[in-house]
C-alpha cells in the first residue's frame, strides 16, 4: 500500500490492474454521465463551520446502528463485484469491515456465498436483497440469511428496470461474461488480474458464478442468456415491503430512495431504515443527489427509523457532513471495491483506514469530540445563510436531528 494516500490513489492503483470493461463497470455512471459530477458538487457545496478551543484530544468516531455500538459511522454497501476483482473478493472485503468495526453489505449478486462470507469473514454482517419475479425464490435468500446469522435484510428499491450503461456495450463487459477479440485483448493487456484472478477461479472450479442465487439459477457467469435467471425487480411493490417484514424479524432496510415520501411510506410497511441513495450514480442518470434530499428525509422520519446515506463518498470529511445533516451513517461502495481490486483484503482495510483517519482528522479540526455531537450548525450550503452561532462545543445532538434552520434552508 505504498504511496495510498487516499481513496483517489486506490482508484488510480485498482485502474491499472483490471482491464478496462470491469474497471469501468465499477467506475462509471450511466447514460451521459451527469449523476456523479451532480453528486460530487452537492457535497462540495456544504462547508465546514469550525469551532475552535474544544478539546479534541480523544474524538469518538462509535455509533449506533440498530441499538448495538459501532467503532465507526460507516458501513460498506452491497457491491456485486467485489468477487470478480479478487479471488473471494467478498470475503476479502468482509474480513477488512469485520476487523476495522464496520458492518459489511453482501449483495445478492455476489460471487461468493452468504454462507461463506459468514463463516469466513465474521463481524457485522448485513444481506442485500434483490427479488425475482418468482417471490419464492427471493425468500429462499431470506430463509438462507436468516440462518447464516446475518444481522439486517436490505431490500434495493433503485434497480426496477436495467440501467443503461453504454460504455459497457462499448468496452466489452457484459454479463453473462461473452468473449470477444475486445475484451480478450483487455484481459491481455492486464494479464496480472488474469493469472490472480480468473485463472486461480478457473482452476479452482471454472468459471465464478453468482453462488447466492437459488440453486436451479446458479449457473457460470458465461452462461448465456441471462433471461430468467437475473433478479427482476420490475413487478415489486411497497407490498413486498410488507410481506418481507412478515418474513424478517431483525433490521429491515429499504436501500434507493430519494424523497421523504418514499421513506414515510418505509415506515409505514414497517422498515427499521431507509438509505437515501442514487446507487452511486449508476442508475438514473438525472436523479438528485442523495445528500440533497437527506435533511428532508430526516425531517420527515428520522425520529422514527435510522436514515443512512451513500453515493460518492470518498472522503471523511463527506461523511462528517451527512452525520451533521442527520444520517446515521454513510455506507461506502466503491472506495472498498477500489481497495480490494488493488490489493485484496490489505486494500480495502486501507480504503477504510483512509475514511476513519480522515473523519477523525475533521472532526478535531472542526472542534467536534464526538460524532453524536454533529449537528448543522457546524455546517453551512452554498447559498443558505450562515446558521445560528451555536455554543462550543456543540450540545449533544439526538441521530437524526439536524436543526430546523438548515432543514427549512434547504428543503
Ligand atoms: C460495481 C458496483 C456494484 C454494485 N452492486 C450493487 C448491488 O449488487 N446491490 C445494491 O444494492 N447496490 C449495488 N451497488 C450500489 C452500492 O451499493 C452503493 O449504492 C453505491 O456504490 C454507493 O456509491 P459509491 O460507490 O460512490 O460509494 C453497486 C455499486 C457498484 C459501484
Amino acid at each position: 500500500m505504498q504511496g495510498i494516500h487516499n481513496i483517489e490513489d486506490l482508484r488510480l492503483r485498482a485502474r491499472g490492474v483490471l482491464p478496462r470493461g470491469l474497471f469501468e463497470f465499477v467506475d462509471r455512471g450511466t447514460e451521459d454521465e451527469q449523476a456523479i459530477p451532480r453528486i460530487q458538487q452537492a457535497l462540495e457545496q456544504i462547508a465546514l463551520r469550525p469551532r475552535v478551543l474544544v478539546d479534541v484530544s480523544a474524538c469518538s468516531t462509535q455509533r449506533t446502528f440498530f441499538g448495538k455500538p459501532s467503532r465507526l459511522p460507516f458501513a460498506v454497501a452491497p457491491t456485486g463485484a467485489a468477487g470478480l476483482l479478487w479471488v473471494d473478493g467478498e470475503v476479502a472485503v468482509a474480513r477488512a469491515a469485520a476487523k476495522a468495526g464496520v458492518p459489511f453489505t453482501l449483495s445478492t449478486a455476489s460471487i461468493v456465498s452468504m454462507e461463506r462470507v459468514a463463516a469466513e469473514a465474521g463481524g457485522r454482517l448485513w444481506f442485500q436483497l434483490y427479488m425475482w419475479p418468482d417471490r419464492s425464490m427471493s425468500y429462499e435468500l431470506v430463509d438462507r440469511a436468516r440462518a447464516s446469522g446475518y444481522e439486517a435484510l436490505m431490500v434495493t428499491v433503485d434497480t426496477a428496470v436495467t440501467p443503461n450503461r453504454e460504455y459497457n456495450l462499448r468496452n466489452g463487459f457484459s454479463l453473462p461474461l461473452k468473449i470477444t477479440s475486445q475484451n480478450a485483448l483487455d484481459v491481455a493487456l492486464h494479464p496480472g488480474w488474469f493469472f490472480n484472478v480468473f485463472a486461480r477461479y478457473l482452476l479452482r472450479s471454472g468459471v465464478p458464478r453468482f453462488e447466492n442465487y437459488p440453486e436451479k439459477l446458479r449457473r457460470s457467469l458465461a452462461d448465456a442468456p441471462a433471461g430468467r435467471r437475473m433478479p427482476k425487480n420490475d413487478s415489486l411493490t411497497w407490498d413486498d415491503l410488507r410481506e418481507l417484514r412478515k418474513r424478517w424479524d431483525g433490521p429491515l432496510i429499504l436501500k434507493g430512495i430519494l424523497t421523504p415520501e418514499d421513506a414515510d411510506m418505509a415506515r409505514r410497511c414497517g422498515a427499521d431504515a431507509v438509505v437515501v441513495s442514487n446507487h452511486g450514480g449508476r442508475n438514473l442518470d438525472a436523479s438528485i443527489p442523495p445528500i440533497e434530499v437527506l435533511p428532508q428525509v430526516v425531517d420527515r422520519v428520522g425520529r422514527n427509523m435510522e436514515v443512512y446515506v451513500d453515493s460518492g463518498f470518498r472522503r471523511g470529511g463527506d461523511i462528517v457532513k451527512a452525520l451533521a445533516l442527520g444520517a446515521r451513517g454513510v455506507l461506502v461502495g466503491r472506495a472498498p471495491l477500489w481497495g480490494v481490486a488493488a490489493a485484496g483484503e490489505a486494500g480495502a482495510a486501507r480504503a477504510l483506514q483512509i475514511l476513519t483517519e480522515e473523519t477523525t482528522r475533521v472532526l478535531g479540526l472542526l472542534g467536534c469530540p464526538d460524532v453524536d455531537r454533529l449537528s448543522s450548525e457546524f455546517l453551512r450550503v452554498a447559498g443558505t445563510p450562515v446558521p445560528a452561532a451555536a455554543p462550543a462545543p456543540a450540545p449533544l445532538a439526538s441521530h437524526g436531528a439536524p436543526s430546523r434552520s438548515l432543514l427549512q434552508e434547504s428543503s
